[in-house]
């Protein structure tokens, strides 16, 4: 990584821990590897970002929800070919004992540059537990690697329960686990993390129309995100590249501060997960097609991408510093409808006569936006607090506004500072709010 990108991604992380997005996991005691919190700001955020996820899949009548456990019986793995397939390449350094995942063409260890490293050997991602009291063989469970699999296992359930016909989509979001050897840039590529998946079942003959389908839609959710185009890129997966279940990949990636990484991944996995688990659980998962009037089994293509990667995605796009009178202005421009302050009530002192109106105020906004209420502080100051969490409106109560019911509204990316009535405010807001 360049210093200049080094240098954003270390300020990214600055910021996100003093304003309270992100913390290292269990700090007190000297965090976790690869484990984080997300503060306040952060969970927001977060929250944000799933809704939007979830809306724009789930909002049409051919995708519908599902929340699948976490646990789910041991069979599932051996069908879906991860206690066998689902492994990195583990190599050790003898010199100086650094363990890392071998990539492609490495002949040094990555940490002291020895050529004295071991051969690499499989190494399996899965956590494994045990279910109830007896540490045996027979309890064994695993945390699931992705989410996907809750889908595929509920499949007839849902197609049945809900009366749907091919071709429809299964949506759901949840925690994954993989025991990554090297995770990596803080909530980039971490041990326990969320993902966004959705499953759209589909006849072999229309799957390649739909992988185009929901390759053009997926780029354009992330666009109505904030994310401009000439920072995001498709990339297909070579034959070789391609993960066991898929016939065919493709990522969405990101221009990170550090480089150009996956975001989203869109496969073609054909038949490969219901023959799989058709043929582990011994249940017929057919689908029966009225019109053809014949059963057979469904092509799916899945899109899939982590909300703590693009949490970290969505930041970097956003942040930027700006010389503002010789001083160094941070923020997120973050887009309205995902920034987790969407409007802070700013009283310019502390009069009481102010304070009334601008409590007042901030109460009422609480009824349909995410409100800050902050009256300590210098306004300047108060200001570029706001902008470094990426809240893109201030409304400032001044003495003024006691005599003529105005307020200042102050944009956060122009910085211009406009006078509107304090009962105009809700309007304006609805108006401002994509
Ligand atoms: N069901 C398909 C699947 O899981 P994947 O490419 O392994 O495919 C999909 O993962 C997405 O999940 C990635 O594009 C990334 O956004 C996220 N992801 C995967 N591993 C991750 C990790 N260790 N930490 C954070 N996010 C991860």
């Amino acid at each position: 990584m360049s210093n200049k990108s080094q240098n954003k991604f270390s300020q990214i992380l600055s910021v996100c821990k003093a304003r309270g997005f992100l913390f290292p996991s269990s700090e007190i005691y000297g965090g976790l590897n690869s484990c984080w919190d997300y503060g306040p700001l952060g969970v927001q955020l977060k929250n944000n970002l799933k809704k939007q996820w979830w809306e724009n899949m789930t909002k049409r009548s051919d995708v519908t929800g599902l929340d699948a456990s976490i646990f789910m019986h041991p069979k599932v793995w051996e069908a879906s070919g991860h206690l066998d397939g689902f492994t990195d390449p583990l190599s050790d350094c003898r010199d100086c004992k650094h363990r890392f995942r071998l990539e492609e063409g490495m002949t040094t260890c990555p940490n002291c540059g020895s050529k004295n490293i071991t051969e690499s050997r499989d190494f399996n991602l899965m956590f494994k537990s045990f279910m109830g009291p007896l540490e045996a063989e027979s309890s064994t469970v695993y945390l699931r690697p992705e989410t996907a699999q809750g889908i595929y296992v509920n499949f007839l359930n849902v197609q049945q329960s809900m009366r749907l016909k091919i071709p429809f989509g299964m949506a759901q979001i949840g925690k994954a686990f993989r025991n990554e050897i090297t995770p990596s840039h803080s909530i980039f590529r971490t041990r326990e993390f969320e993902q966004m998946e959705m499953q759209f079942f589909t006849s072999k003959k229309e799957s390649a129309r739909w992988f185009d389908y929901w390759r053009e839609e997926r780029m354009q959710h992330l666009l109505s995100l904030g994310f401009k185009e000439t920072e995001l890129h498709f990339k297909v997966h070579e034959k070789e590249e391609l993960a066991h279940y898929a016939q065919k990949a493709e990522d969405i990636e990101f221009d990170f501060p550090w480089g150009r990484r996956e975001l989203e991944g869109l496969h073609n996995r054909g038949d490969f997960d219901l023959s799989q688990h058709q043929k582990f659980s011994g249940k017929k998962l057919q689908y029966f097609c009225p019109v053809e009037n014949k059963s057979y089994l469904p092509y799916v293509i899945e899109t899939s991408i982590g909300v703590d990667r693009l949490f970290l995605a969505i930041l970097s796009s956003a942040y930027k510093e700006e010389n503002v009178n010789n001083e160094t202005r941070k923020l997120f421009k973050l887009s309205s409808h995902i920034a987790p302050v969407q409007i802070a009530v700013l009283p310019l002192s502390k009069k009481s006569a102010l304070l009334e109106i601008a409590e007042s105020l901030s109460s009422d906004l609480q009824k349909e936006w995410f409100v800050e209420y902050d009256s300590s502080g210098s306004i300047g100051k108060r200001y570029r607090r706001q902008d470094e969490i990426g809240t893109p409106f201030c409304a400032t109560i001044d003495f003024e506004s006691c005599e003529d019911n105005k307020l200042t509204i102050r944009y956060r990316d122009s910085m211009k500072q406009e006078r509107i009535s304090i009962e105009s405010l809700n309007n304006f807001l609805k108006d401002n709010f994509k």
